[in-house]
């Protein structure tokens, strides 16, 4: 089988590199030689760690999709359009297979593609696009084919998972990680994408799309990301038996599929929360299995090229599955569910002045929403100084909790808006 690799990046040449290390060994479980025969970057000569030569090389990524003597055109240059997009459909339309590991590309082109892909005859594989070298859309598709799933959840970025578990081990802010993440090459120069929440949600609206058999919805994600996130709420949530985590979560609601990533507080003893630094975890909750956790390196060289080879494994052997498990024309359409609806327990933080009375305004506003408390928290007395008021309540709708966030924002007393963290039982 011929493979023609777009990108030689972190993940593109440790994919060739995986593919020349391991020749024998992939050849033996395909039953048949897996060669690269075209490479293209846009700088020719710069060292990719592996020898090139013997492949031809293209400057045109687009052209050696469409013109390259390969089965399958490998995408890994990256970006939810321009050059990526065109080299997959590119790829397509002269009837080559496609593996790629670009989660922007399947978040936003998703359905697209798919249906180009079966109108071609080809295979779509994006293993290495959600959680690295998780094998979790192998799971979904196919070992988990007999269970009508409830919800995926987990935790899809590791930058972020490796920032909130260093606030919390070493009791540092959230800017101080972020400097030294950087540093370290832990984060991009351009974090946003990652601590933004952005690139998780990807991750998850492909997720979504697989276990519940919808089209992709990028567009309906509700999207948090951890900048908000202080050292004072990490030592509240460990004070109240929680951890923080940055969590992608979907689930089949009456309402509709809520997608949504924002930080959460899950319980100490619950397995995910014990998902450190950069490491993911995706839990799937099926009728039939229960509850199932992965956990692995999302990212990183040697467990993406994992993924991408593990998909030209399947395709060598002639696997091929319809790209989000069932054919593009029996996927449903997306029916988000509105943020308005969720329905969880939270935690608040109230920063007061304290004063007299401000409790039992703050009951009150609670009394009117029709939200019960659970838990009180408050360290340190000194009438007529800050103090943080935290509480944790019992379940209700978010809208109630932004009606009760807005009303005690206004009480007297209260110095600035109440921070507001969503709690998921596991
Ligand atoms: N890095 C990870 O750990 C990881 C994990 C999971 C998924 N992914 C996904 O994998 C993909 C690749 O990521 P990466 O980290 O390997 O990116 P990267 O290191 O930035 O590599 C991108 C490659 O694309 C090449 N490229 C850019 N524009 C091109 C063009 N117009 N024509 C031909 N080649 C072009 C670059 O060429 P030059 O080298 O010549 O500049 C480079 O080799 C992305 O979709 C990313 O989201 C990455």
């Amino acid at each position: 089988m011929k493979i023609a690799v777009a990108g030689l990046g972190t993940v593109g040449a440790g994919t060739v590199k995986v593919l020349q290390d391991n020749a024998d060994l992939l050849s033996s479980r395909s039953g048949r030689s897996i060669q690269v025969t075209a490479v293209s970057a846009r700088d020719k000569s710069r060292d990719r760690g592996v020898p090139l030569d013997g492949y031809a090389f293209f400057e045109d990524a687009v052209e050696m999709a469409a013109k390259a003597d390969a089965d399958v055109v490998v995408e890994l240059i990256g970006g939810e359009n321009g050059v990526a997009k065109d080299v997959v459909e590119a790829a397509i339309k002269s009837g080559k297979h496609v593996v790629t590991a670009n989660k922007a590309l399947v978040a936003h082109h998703g359905t697209a593609l798919a249906n180009a892909a079966e109108q071609a005859g080809v295979t779509l594989n994006y293993e290495a696009a959600v959680a690295g070298g998780i094998p979790v859309i192998k799971s979904l598709r196919e070992g988990l084919a007999g269970n009508k799933l409830s919800s995926v959840y987990g935790i899809l970025n590791g930058t972020c998972n490796y920032i909130l578990s260093r606030m919390r081990n070493e009791g540092l802010d959230f800017a101080e990680v972020l400097d030294d993440a950087q540093r370290l090459g832990f984060a991009e120069a351009d974090p946003s994408f990652d601590i933004d929440g952005v690139d998780a949600a990807h991750k998850l609206a492909i997720l979504a799309s697989v276990a519940f058999g919808r089209n992709v919805d990028f567009g309906s994600v509700y999207i948090e990301g951890i900048r908000q996130v202080s050292q004072l709420d990490i030592q509240f949530a460990e004070e109240l038996g929680y951890r923080i985590k940055l969590l992608g979560i979907a689930a089949e609601t009456d309402h509709g599929i809520e997608q949504r990533v924002h930080p959460c507080m899950v319980p100490d003893s619950a397995p995910i929360a014990s998902v450190e630094d950069v490491f993911n975890a995706v839990v799937a909750e099926g009728d039939q299995v229960g509850t199932l956790m992965l956990e692995g390196r999302g990212a990183g060289a040697g467990p993406t090229a994992s993924a991408v080879v593990g998909d030209l494994v399947d395709i060598a052997r002639g696997i091929s599955l319809p790209t989000f498990g069932i054919p593009v024309g029996d996927l449903r359409a997306a029916e988000p569910a509105s943020m308005d609806r969720h329905f969880g327990a939270y935690y608040i933080r109230l920063t007061v002045i304290d004063e007299p009375g401000l409790v039992a305004d703050v009951a009150a506003v609670l009394r009117d929403n029709d939200v019960s408390m659970e838990s009180i928290l408050q360290h340190g007395r000194d009438p007529g100084e800050q103090v943080s008021l935290v509480m944790t309540l019992h379940e209700t709708e978010e809208l109630r909790m932004v009606s009760v966030v807005d009303a005690i924002a206004d009480l007297k007393g209260v110095v600035e808006r109440p921070v507001m963290i969503r709690i998921e039982d596991f």
